[in-house]
């Protein structure tokens, strides 16, 4: 949605970025800027900063910036209305609605308010003579009273319309329930049903305390049916973005969290003292749930459960945490299928004797090699010292490496000088790899010069260069734009700098302020590249550079619009000889 722009500068200039970052981010002054731990990856040094001059924040470790908005879009996982929303509430300000965005607002509180609702009347209902059973069932999974009140845990009846008739009994429209995705419409009669029916259920609810989903297990193991059951993609609830638990575990004292494969793993373990726990919701872990664990802590232990499936997903996981600048450790389940087995077994010390043992990445990486091989046949000794070796090379210590490859020295029974060997050969090959791909890069500069971010390409290099520049000069000083006034969005060659470049115009020819922080309609992504553009190009270039940038954007332009002519010139002439030859 569009705000009016004077709203946005009025929002920007009474949200300083260094308050508003102030609140998540403890920065501290060194010369004219801020800095802190970044809040978007865990770090243990500071390089995420806060320009207050120019209105922006920007980290150097993972390269993520913008202005005030985007920050508040980020931190919260808001759009941009929502954050716009928020930060016009931080400093009192009344937002003008657009009539859209404000019917969708609308509906996706009464969303939450539904949710709220049928959560009480699920957890009604596992108190009430019909949840009797659902209830043992509970209790005899050995979940006390406490633990089915902090976690909220209901029966949906076995009935095709209580939650609909408890629903519309508190004013819900039919329509809100579809939308809710807890009811759904028969395709033969049009008639709603309940979609959870005889089912456990376990509420989903997020960082900021809705109740947007619902898990539902089945009490009686049946071939036929789902054992559990999830709320589908809804306005308010998304399964990637989204933990089960993290609305407890965000408060643990631990210092770490846990992530885990089920519900009940999950619950097990809070019940247990670790209230660190938070499971997926039915998929594997994505990127979007790694960043979300990475606002709450720097340290993961993953405890998937003991099988192939299990393994895999583990494998698949750690790449997906370490790239959110998590670190990660790996408890192998043993003597039980997961968490909850294990601690009903065994109990919390035996569980924290696991946990103490459980391994960081690389020997959790080296004891996987070692299943794959069997060291009493020669040649596959051979492989196994040489995939360690790979592994161990990558390690940045030199006492890490002496350790780990002192271990596999021992398990292959080859001695201290021949493992060092191994390493270093595999050390030297993997630097003539890495020099190889450098002259690849060196011979093909245009490669290297392109955006970080995978989702923004530059056609033409050499213009690009020349329109970061403009871009990064104009957000220094804005008076510049007066100097550009021949220059056109359109003459940019990457849609994006043009896009940025048309909007900063704009905004200077009705004489309002030019800032990263008043960019709208922007991703992510692409705000962290503007922003990383101006953190680049930090010098005032002379006034000549600047003309020559802008004549690079023009010429390339003109020969672009050129070529293109040619080629449409060239292809009317190709049909002409065509129709010549009568083809
Ligand atoms: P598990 O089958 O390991 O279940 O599935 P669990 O957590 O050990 O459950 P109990 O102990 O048998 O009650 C792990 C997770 O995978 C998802 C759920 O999120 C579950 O918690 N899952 C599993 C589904 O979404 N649907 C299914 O049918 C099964
Ligand atoms: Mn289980």
């Amino acid at each position: 949605m569009a705000f009016p722009p004077a709203f946005i500068d009025e929002l920007v200039a009474r949200n300083p970025i260094e308050d508003v970052v102030g609140q998540y981010v403890n920065l501290k002054r060194s010369g004219g800027n801020l800095f802190g731990l970044c809040p978007f990856h865990g770090e243990k040094t500071a390089s995420f900063s806060v320009a207050p001059d120019k209105g922006i924040y920007y980290c150097f470790g993972c390269h993520k910036g913008g202005g005030v908005i985007n920050f508040q879009m980020e931190v919260e996982g808001l759009s941009y209305p929502d954050a716009v929303r928020a930060l016009a509430k931080r400093c009192g300000m009344t937002v003008p609605e657009d009539e859209q965005y404000q019917s969708r607002y609308r509906q996706q509180e009464r969303l939450w308010a539904l949710h709220k609702e049928a959560a009480r009347f699920f957890h009604s209902q596992l108190y009430a003579p019909v949840g009797q059973a659902a209830l043992n069932y509970a209790l005899g999974r050995g979940m006390p009273k406490s633990t089915l009140t902090t976690f909220g845990i209901g029966y949906a009846p076995d009935s095709w319309d209580s939650m609909v008739k408890a629903m519309r009994a508190k004013g819900y429209t039919d329509q809100e329930l579809i939308d809710s995705g807890l009811v759904t419409k028969s395709q033969k009669n049009g008639n709603l049903f309940d979609r959870f029916r005889d089912r456990l259920m376990f509420p989903i609810i997020d960082v900021r305390g809705n109740v947007i989903g619902f898990g539902g297990r089945i009490m009686k193991n049946d071939k036929d049916a789902a054992k559990y059951l999830n709320s589908p993609e809804t306005m308010i609830f998304n399964k990637r973005k989204n933990l089960f638990a993290l609305n407890l575990a965000k408060k643990s004292k631990l210092g770490y969290l846990i992530l885990v494969e089920g519900y009940m793993d999950a619950i097990a373990l809070h019940q247990y003292g670790f209230d660190c726990a938070v499971a997926s919701l039915g998929t594997a872990l994505t990127e979007d749930g790694a960043t979300l664990l990475s606002k709450y802590t720097d340290q993961v232990v993953l405890i998937y459960d003991g099988d192939t499936a299990g393994q895999n997903a583990t494998k698949r996981a750690i790449p997906i945490l370490e790239k959110a600048g998590l670190q990660v450790k790996v408890l192998q389940m043993r003597d039980a299928k997961d968490p909850d087995e294990f601690l009903k077994k065994f109990g919390a010390d035996k569980f924290k004797v696991l946990l103490e043992e459980s391994s960081n990445r690389v020997e959790y990486q080296l004891n996987a090699i070692r299943k794959k091989y069997d060291l009493r046949e020669d040649d596959q000794k051979v492989k196994f010292l040489h995939e360690c070796a790979d592994l161990i090379s990558t390690l940045g210590s030199p006492v890490q490496r002496e350790v780990y490859g002192g271990r596999v020295a021992e398990a292959a029974k080859i001695s201290m000088d021949a493992m060092k060997l191994e390493i270093s050969r595999a050390w030297k090959r993997r630097q003539y790899q890495q020099k190889k791909k450098q002259e690849a890069i060196d011979l093909a500069p245009a490669k290297a010069l392109q955006p970080k971010s995978r989702t923004i390409r530059y056609d033409n290099v050499k213009s690009a260069m020349a329109e970061e520049c403009v871009i990064a000069q104009i957000l220094r000083q804005p008076a510049l734009l007066d100097q550009t006034k021949n220059l056109q969005a359109e003459a940019f060659s990457s849609e994006l700098l043009g896009r940025v470049y048309g909007q900063l115009k704009n905004r200077h020819d009705q004489g309002m302020d030019v800032s990263v922080a008043v960019l709208s309609d922007l991703s992510g992504e692409e705000m962290s590249h503007i922003t990383a553009i101006t953190q680049r190009q930090q010098e005032t270039v002379s006034e000549k550079a600047l003309s020559d940038c802008v004549r690079t954007i023009l010429a390339e332009h003109q020969a672009s619009s050129v070529s293109s002519e040619d080629d449409l010139l060239a292809l009317q002439n190709k049909l002409r000889e065509r129709k010549g030859l009568g083809v």
